[in-house]
């Protein structure tokens, strides 16, 4: 028991000790320097760890920003969008009041701190506890700046949140990893509401009616440069407006962390002038996946993506391969899946995977795509297509099918035919918002 109050006893001449030497310290620093405090002195030890501590900083940024393929950058400052016109407006205000405040304060701080110098003053200062003038005005002013700051916020929602009636009108599916365009007052000449996986279209020059929900878990849509983003819910409908004065193909990303491959759960914002938007639309609404021609690679792969394929053994499903039909929708064929994207326009669409890859890199990557999507995106629910290899599904090991490597380049053969007419290729001559030098397509 005598351990205890001896342990307490040093450690209290220890912070005695600490405390000499921290004073010891400061008032050596202000006498040399003859000034109140020697930063560089009482904080030599602070700024080495600080130093000490960069290349941890470098490596988390890396690890933020290097690890993903630069593509497109994305912005909130795309003044091409009036979304984002009237949110920059709105800044403006805010950071001029914090601006204001921010010298205000500093200066009262410095003021202070100079003319009521202890050197100078030997009395204790003057005491204003109960100055209820001055209480009055630093609750006051607060509360001024606060109802400022709202009444410029609901002022840009009640400009920004209500969507016209004669807004185009997209709805908006997202799931584990990918998402759905839907053009709910479009519908196809085949049968169906026109949709597109990962690619979105859209006018320029006037609101478009953005309906956004889940079908899992939550995802964010967000692709700043056309206006402000929502989060995606499952069992819920969001509906807000985002519109951009240029076309161009603008980056969107996912921005609610969603499981293994949010950060591969990407698309593109493809926006078009009217005339073209137009002539787009009217192209996907007449159009019906072309009939592969007899004989041809792509019939055998219409064959196994509409019928797939049975088990070479009854006990073992992983030697056959299911349809992709289940699951995928194809317009103008009886593919009428909606587990998956929409893939009636693959052939036209330059990026895979929901955007994790694009142009040629898509291209290569879509045989290794078809083989074995989750070894090449984490948590891809398709299942593997190659010697039934395992893949989770609810967190358990789960076999996938087989198909010959004839087969999956039957099938990419038969996905690369399903192309829109060659005028209504909605890539062609649109330029790529805030690319990399590499054109974009690392
Ligand atoms: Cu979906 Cu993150």
């Amino acid at each position: 028991m005598s351990a205890r109050p001896a342990a307490r006893g040093r450690a209290l001449v220890w912070t005695a000790r600490l405390h000499a030497r921290a004073r010891r310290t400061f008032y050596t620093a202000r006498k040399r320097k003859g000034v109140t405090l020697n930063t560089t002195h009482r904080h030599s030890g602070t700024r080495r760890s600080r130093w000490a501590l960069a290349p941890l900083a470098v490596l988390g940024s890396a690890l933020l920003t290097g690890c993903q393929q630069a593509q497109q950058s994305l912005s909130i400052g795309d003044m091409a969008s009036a979304f984002n016109r009237e949110i920059w407006v709105m800044s403006i205000w805010a950071i001029a009041l914090s601006i204001i405040i921010f010298f205000g304060v500093s200066f009262a701080l410095f003021y202070t701190v100079q003319k009521f110098r202890e050197d100078k003053h030997d009395a204790p200062p003057a005491q204003f506890h109960g100055n209820n003038k001055l209480e009055v005005w630093l609750v006051a002013v607060p509360v001024v700046i606060v109802i400022f700051l709202s009444v410029l916020t609901v002022r840009s929602m009640a400009i920004l949140n209500p969507t016209p009636d004669q807004a185009t009108k997209i709805d908006i599916l997202a799931k584990q990893f990918w998402w759905n365009f839907e053009y709910p007052e479009v519908k196809a000449d085949a049968g169906g509401e026109v949709a597109n996986g990962n690619e979105m279209l859209m006018p320029t020059r006037q609101p478009v009616a953005l309906t956004v929900t889940s079908g899992d878990v939550i995802h964010g849509f967000w692709a700043p440069n056309i206006g402000g983003q929502r989060a995606a819910m499952p069992a819920v409908n969001k509906t807000w407006q985002v519109d951009t004065d240029r076309a161009g193909v603008y980056q969107g990303n996912c921005s609610q962390l969603c499981g293994a491959s949010h950060a591969n759960m990407r698309y593109k914002v493809i926006a078009l002038d009217q005339a073209r938007y137009d002539a787009t639309l009217a192209a996907m609404k007449a159009y019906r996946a072309p009939e592969p021609a007899p004989g041809s690679p792509e019939e055998l792969g219409y064959k196994l993506f509409m019928q797939g394929k049975p088990a070479t053994d009854p006990k073992r499903p992983e030697t056959g391969a299911a349809s992709c039909a289940g699951c995928h929708r194809v317009q103008g064929t009886p593919a009428g899946g909606q587990v998956g994207p929409d893939l009636s326009f693959f052939g036209t669409r330059r990026t895979l995977g929901a955007g994790m890859w694009e142009g040629q890199k898509a291209e290569d990557m879509l045989i290794p795509w078809l083989k074995n999507s989750p070894a090449v995106k984490p948590g891809a629910l398709m299942p593997p297509y190659e010697n039934g290899a395992e893949y989770m599904v609810n967190g358990k090991p789960t076999k996938g099918y087989s198909l010959t490597d004839e087969e999956i380049n039957a099938v990419a053969a038969y996905l690369r035919s399903l192309k829109l007419p060659e005028e209504a290729d909605y890539w062609r001559d649109v330029p790529v918002i805030g690319a990399s030098s590499n054109g974009g397509t690392q």
